[in-house]
Parts: C-alpha cells; sequence; structure tokens
C-alpha cells in the first residue's frame, strides 16, 4: 500500500446498517479502489462481542485495502484521529416514546460523540450522521464539536435521493443514470420534499416528461416520503443494506465529486439559501468538488415547491427548538 490510510470510524458497528455497511468500506467502495482504510467500530458495551464478530468476518475477506480493525465502546478512542465518521448507531423510537423522549434518548448518544469528535477527530473530519432522527442528531453532535468547522457535519438524505431516481425511472421508463439533477429539501422524515421541476431526464425537463400532476401529487412525492415506512413494514426493519448503501454514495460524493451537470442531495446546515433559516441541517441540491460542497445556487422555486419546503423545514424548526429546549444545543 503506497498511499496513508484514511481513519474510518463507524458507530453501530453491530446493527443492521453497520453489517451492510462495513464489508464496503473495507473493499474501497466508500473512497477510491486505491485508498486503505483503517476502520474504528464504536459500539455500545453489550454489543461489542457482535462487533468482534463481524471484524473476524472482515478479517476473513482478506481486502486489500484493510489495513487495520479497532473496536471500542469509549467514544474518545473509536474517534482518535478520525478523517470520516459515520454516526448511525442511535436509540430507535420504541413504543410510548414521545418525539421529546427520541430526541433527549438520541442527544444521550450525539452530544458526547460530538465532543469526542471535537476533541480527537483529525483536522479534515467529515461526519455524515445515518442515526434517526437525522438532521436534528447531526445539529447535536456539530454544536458539541465548536472546534470543528459546521459544515462537516451533514445528515443523510441521499437514500431519499436514490429513492425518488429509482421511482422516476420506473414511471418514465428511463435508467436511472439518464436523470439528472434531482432534490430532495428538507427533513429525512414524511415532510422531505423531492422535486423533479428541476431534473432531467436524457437532457429534458423531467416535469414536463412526466407531466402527471396527479402522480406527483398522489403517488411519486409520498412513495418517497413515506418509503422508509413500508419498508419497516414489509420487512420487520428498517432499510439496511440501501441506507448502508446511500451512506456509501454519500461519503463518495462528497470526497470525489458530482458529476459534470449533475447534482446531489445533502442534508447540511443552511447558510439561509432558498429562505431556510441559517444553521438548520436541511437537505439541499449540492454540488462537490474537491472535498468540498456547494449549494446549487439561482433555481426557481414554485409555488408547489414552496409549500412543500417550508412544511419541512417548519418540521426541522420545531426539531430545532425542542433539543434547544432540552439543552442539547
Ligand atoms: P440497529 O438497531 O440494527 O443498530 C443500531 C446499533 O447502534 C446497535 O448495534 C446499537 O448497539 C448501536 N448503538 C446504540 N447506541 C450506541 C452508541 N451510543 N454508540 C455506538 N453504538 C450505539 O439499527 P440500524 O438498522 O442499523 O439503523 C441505525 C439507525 O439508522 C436508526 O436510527 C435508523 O432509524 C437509521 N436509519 C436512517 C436512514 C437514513 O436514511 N438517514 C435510513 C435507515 C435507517
Ligand atoms: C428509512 O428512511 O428507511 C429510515 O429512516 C426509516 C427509519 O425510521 O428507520
Amino acid at each position: 500500500m503506497t498511499r496513508t490510510p484514511v481513519n474510518v470510524t463507524v458507530t453501530g458497528a453491530a446493527g443492521q446498517i453497520g453489517y451492510a455497511l462495513l464489508f464496503r468500506i473495507a473493499s474501497g467502495h466508500l473512497l477510491g479502489a486505491d485508498v486503505p482504510v483503517n476502520l474504528r467500530l464504536l459500539e455500545i458495551t453489550p454489543a461489542l462481542k457482535a462487533a468482534e464478530g463481524t471484524a473476524m468476518e472482515l478479517d476473513d475477506c482478506a481486502f486489500p485495502l484493510l489495513n487495520s480493525i479497532e473496536i471500542s465502546d469509549d467514544p474518545n478512542v473509536a474517534f482518535d484521529g478520525a478523517n470520516v465518521a459515520l454516526l448511525v448507531g442511535a436509540r430507535p423510537r420504541t413504543k410510548g416514546m414521545e418525539r421529546g423522549d427520541l430526541l433527549e434518548a438520541n442527544g444521550g448518544i450525539f452530544k458526547p460523540q460530538g465532543k469526542a469528535i471535537n476533541d480527537n477527530a483529525a483536522d479534515d473530519i467529515k461526519v455524515l450522521v445515518v442515526g434517526n432522527p437525522a438532521n436534528t442528531n447531526a445539529l447535536i453532535a456539530q454544536a458539541a464539536a465548536p472546534d470543528v468547522p459546521a459544515e462537516r457535519f451533514t445528515a443523510m438524505t441521499r437514500l431519499d435521493h436514490n429513492r425518488a431516481l429509482s421511482q422516476l425511472a420506473k414511471k418514465t421508463g428511463a435508467s436511472v443514470s439518464d436523470i439528472k439533477r434531482l432534490t430532495i429539501w428538507g427533513n429525512h422524515s414524511a415532510t422531505q420534499y423531492p422535486d423533479i421541476f428541476h431534473a432531467e431526464i436524457a437532457g429534458k425537463n423531467a416535469a414536463e416528461v412526466v407531466s402527471d400532476q396527479a402522480w406527483l401529487a398522489d403517488d411519486f412525492i409520498p412513495t418517497v416520503a413515506k418509503r422508509g415506512a413500508a419498508i419497516i413494514e414489509a420487512r420487520g426493519a428498517s432499510s439496511a443494506a440501501s441506507a448502508a448503501n446511500a451512506a456509501i454514495d454519500h461519503v463518495h460524493t462528497w470526497v470525489n465529486g458530482t458529476a459534470d451537470g449533475d447534482w446531489t442531495s445533502m442534508g447540511i446546515p443552511s447558510d439561509g439559501s432558498y429562505g431556510v433559516p441559517e444553521g438548520l441541517i436541511s437537505s439541499f441540491p449540492v454540488t462537490t468538488k474537491d472535498g468540498k460542497y456547494e449549494i446549487v445556487q439561482g433555481l426557481e422555486i414554485n409555488e408547489f415547491s414552496r409549500a412543500r419546503i417550508d412544511a419541512s423545514v417548519q418540521e426541522l424548526t420545531e426539531e430545532r427548538e425542542a433539543v434547544r429546549g432540552l439543552g442539547l444545543i
């Protein structure tokens, strides 16, 4: 190996997404086929043994790019020197739990992890929060890491983006690779807004190709926005392989760049663009280059889109108020 290994920390490593994610990181899909990695797995103490089992399997794959694996239940150890952190482990909502309880329970995870990132990670750390509620968990971690540039904390809406690509391809008979410039706006929740008004299918405006407003409002948008719940209903567990795949896509695009003429969707701290209050971690259309992202500017937002973006942003604002009230940010 000629390149210096990149330190990649994965939390919730023994969970479902962790199991679908780690093998792809180790085989070079996260950062590139020539980039060796040191994997750092963070788990809670009772799940350490399961994480060890996964590490044994990783060993057994003899991945040429996997330089080392370390397992810990101490965030200060797991984030030591981290260049990339995938925050997957989270507290799921259980029966009878109110939204405030969920936010508080996740505050107990993401606040100390944010602090551990602040105190131990490498200067070029990039953070992706997958664990739900992803946007607000990212906000909590970011607030606990004042020495890390705020824009390094991102939340995953790439799964929503990929779901939207797939639904649009099915409807129009196009290939997913013919579809460009799709956007997910807002929260990774049922209020998210998948926007096709600026998307192109083989160079033609997607909204014109579809020309079926009823399909857009009554089928496409709810199918994409409620897909997570539909998967839970069907599998009896939340999406895992597709979520891991989206996490790989998110980081790969962030590090390696978007294709010319295309963009992607990432949950990122708002700079006030498109009327989204500054600081909220909301999904935007972004281009990436040289490890940095930029919000695509100048898109015309029609009334249909405006109402939906505003509704999702309103939900994010309420989540921010709730965690502020709990003293988490
Ligand atoms: P899972 O329950 O199978 O695994 C979660 C793992 O996290 C468990 O092994 C648990 O021990 C671990 N964990 C809990 N607290 C931890 C802590 N403080 N530090 C380290 N590890 C900890 O869940 P999963 O299916 O892997 O899903 C993980 C999260 O991802 C959930 O919150 C889920 O809702 C979310 N998710 C997000 C998206 C998205 O698009 N953003 C998609 C799918 C799932
Ligand atoms: C998904 O979009 O599949 C998940 O975020 C659903 C969930 O609640 O875990």
